[in-house]
């Protein structure tokens, strides 16, 4: 094995960039559908894997929204995220921060507290089980209106010690984060920390909307900011993490070929880029596959890897202190290493 491909692998990393119901790997999607009674329309497995060819964000959400379907009781969300963090601790993944999309399941009758439940119990026990610490990160699906986001916010003010953060996924072209201002602003006066899906698909405004009207204070994706100079300068400047997801981008067809990858660009300019992967089950790999996957193909080296993996600890929402010790054990990690 390459030196680099030990290095990635055995590198303490953090996620920040995974949406639980993404990690609903085929066999667990039929496996729930039998135990549950819900029909999907697909008859075996390979049914389900040939559904994962997409042309664009909008196909894979159509196939996601569907495969979630089966997850109905706090024992599947459970399991669910169980599986992942297993996965992740083979990754040598220290640290999570994790998407759930609440009103993809309240819209099927699956109760706010059912879900709630079943991820907490599975994030306590992999803290337990490994010392992967999490945090989690309740999105808001623009696609829906307004007044379903602000009926959603007024469920997770019930658990606040459970959630950190809100953010903006689903369908990005069509829906700008101005939808959802008078929602973030409640939610960051409720003192929920605010990220957004922004410039995966849409243009570089709903960037500059998402950082002005929603004040996030993490970008998700945000490969196109770079067609705005001045933007790219803003948020440079800022510090501010993105969080970018290569086999996602490769899948959804944001990029031809991960060979044209912005991911250089972004460190050329100053950003702070992230790797993470989005919706794994769906895109073809978890973290280390990801990593692997962008290194082949831009043949980052090993200081741009090293890069890549402080600023996921760097990025992420632990105290001042947490970050410290991750960022001490990660320089250790490399010493040792090299
Ligand atoms: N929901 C799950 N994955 C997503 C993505 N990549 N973009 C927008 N919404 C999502
Ligand atoms: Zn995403």
């Amino acid at each position: 094995m390459s030196f680099i491909k030990r290095f990635i692998e055995e590198m303490p990393k953090a996620e920040l960039h995974l949406h639980i119901e993404g990690t609903l790997e085929p066999e667990m999607m039929l496996a729930l559908a039998k135990r549950n009674k819900v029909k999907l329309p697909y008859a075996s497995l390979e049914d389900v894997r040939k559904a994962y060819e997409f042309s664009c964000l909008q196909d894979f959400l159509d196939v996601y929204y569907l495969g979630m379907s089966v997850l109905l009781t706090s024992d599947d969300f459970f399991d669910l995220a169980y599986a992942y963090l297993e996965k992740m601790n083979a990754q040598n993944v220290r640290h999570v921060e994790v998407f759930f999309d609440p009103q993809g399941h309240t819209e099927r009758g699956v109760s706010f507290d059912t879900v709630m439940t079943g991820l907490t119990n599975a994030f306590d026990k992999a803290k337990r089980d490994f010392g992967i610490s999490s945090k989690l990160i309740m999105c808001f699906l623009r696609h829906l209106p307004e007044d379903s986001a602000f009926e959603t916010l007024e469920s997770a003010c019930k658990c606040k010690s459970y959630i950190h953060g809100v953010g903006l996924d689903s369908s990005e072209n069509g829906h700008p984060p101005s939808k959802f201002e008078r929602v973030f602003k409640q939610a960051r006066e409720s003192g929920f920390v605010a990220v957004a899906h922004a410039g995966e698909e849409g243009p570089p405004a709903y960037v500059s909307e998402a950082l002005d009207l929603l004040q996030i204070k993490r970008i998700d994706h945000g490969n196109r900011l770079l067609e705005d100079g001045a933007l790219t300068r803003r948020v440079a400047d800022s510090g501010m993490a993105m969080t970018v997801c290569p086999l996602s981008n490769k899948r959804l067809q944001v990029v031809e070929d991960l060979s044209n990858h912005p991911l250089r660009k972004m460190l050329k300019a100053g950003l702070r880029p992230t790797i993470n992967s989005d919706d794994p089950s769906y895109f073809g790999g978890y973290m280390n596959e990801n990593y692997l996957a962008l290194q082949t193909a831009l043949d980052l080296n090993l200081d741009e890897i090293i890069q890549l993996g402080r600023n996921s600890f760097l990025g992420s929402f632990m105290t001042d202190k947490e970050k410290q010790k991750s960022l001490d054990d990660f320089d250790l990690f490399t010493q040792k290493f090299r």
